[in-house]
């Protein structure tokens, strides 16, 4: 990158899943790989930002001169961030989080004496919303995976949490989205959006970060 375009800028941003115990051994988690986020923490650190990556669960290796903190549930990362945000200047909720976590995390391994079993779930926190809820919010840069009705629930996520900007994936095509190497994404912002067509992960990561570079330095 001979463009440094977001030299000095300190970008946090949130990839792959949470796991939400349920005992010592088991957990709930979801199908996220952190592909995307780990490509928007390479692809910004290459353009000059100081890059922190507070990841959930995933194989990937850290990117070069990328600060990586790692967290398991979404209790956790919501302390990785909250902990740091007061310095950063553009945050970019890209994980996978848990939206419920077991109420009670059972001490020792639960046994297979019941034909049912019930576990209640409670709301865990929105990072992204209470991101953007501070005060002195950093520009703030939302995710929303869909299968239908994309644009209604991404626009409606925009609103409802005070976002900048979000970036829509349609989940529902298997050819893009989670374990895949490629997306496809639709940035969507008050009174604009902007489609960017299906390609690599890492293409993608720097067309995003060019919008986001724009928007940023406008507001
Ligand atoms: O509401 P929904 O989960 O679809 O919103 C997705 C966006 O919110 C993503 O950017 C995700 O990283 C973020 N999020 C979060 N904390 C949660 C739930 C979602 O940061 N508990």
């Amino acid at each position: 990158f001979a463009d440094k375009a977001l030299q000095g800028v300190k970008l946090m941003i949130t990839a792959g899943p949470t796991r939400e115990a349920i005992d010592p051994v088991r957990y709930i988690s979801n199908h996220s790989s952190g592909k995307m986020g780990y490509a928007i923490a390479e692809q910004a650190a290459k353009m000059g930002a100081q890059v922190t990556l507070i990841s959930g669960p995933v194989s990937l290796t850290c990117p070069q001169g990328v600060d990586r903190i790692n967290a398991t549930s979404a209790t956790e990362m919501h302390e990785a961030v909250m902990g740091r945000i007061g310095q950063q200047d553009i945050f970019i909720g890209c994980a996978a989080v848990a939206d419920y976590r077991p109420e009670i995390v059972a001490d020792a391994k639960i046994k297979k004496n019941n034909d049912q079993m019930v576990v209640t779930m409670v709301k865990n926190p929105d990072i992204l919303a209470d991101v953007a809820a501070l005060s002195d919010a950093p520009f703030t840069v939302g995710f929303a995976a869909e299968t239908h009705d994309v644009e209604k629930y991404a626009r409606g996520k925009l609103e409802k949490k005070k976002l900048n900007m979000i970036a829509a994936n349609d989940v529902s095509d298997p050819s893009i989205g989670f374990n895949s190497d490629q997306n496809a994404l639709t940035l969507y912002w008050t009174n604009g959006s902007l489609l960017l067509p299906a390609t690599s992960k890492s293409n993608l990561a720097s067309q995003l970060l060019m919008q986001v570079n724009q928007a940023y330095r406008k507001q």
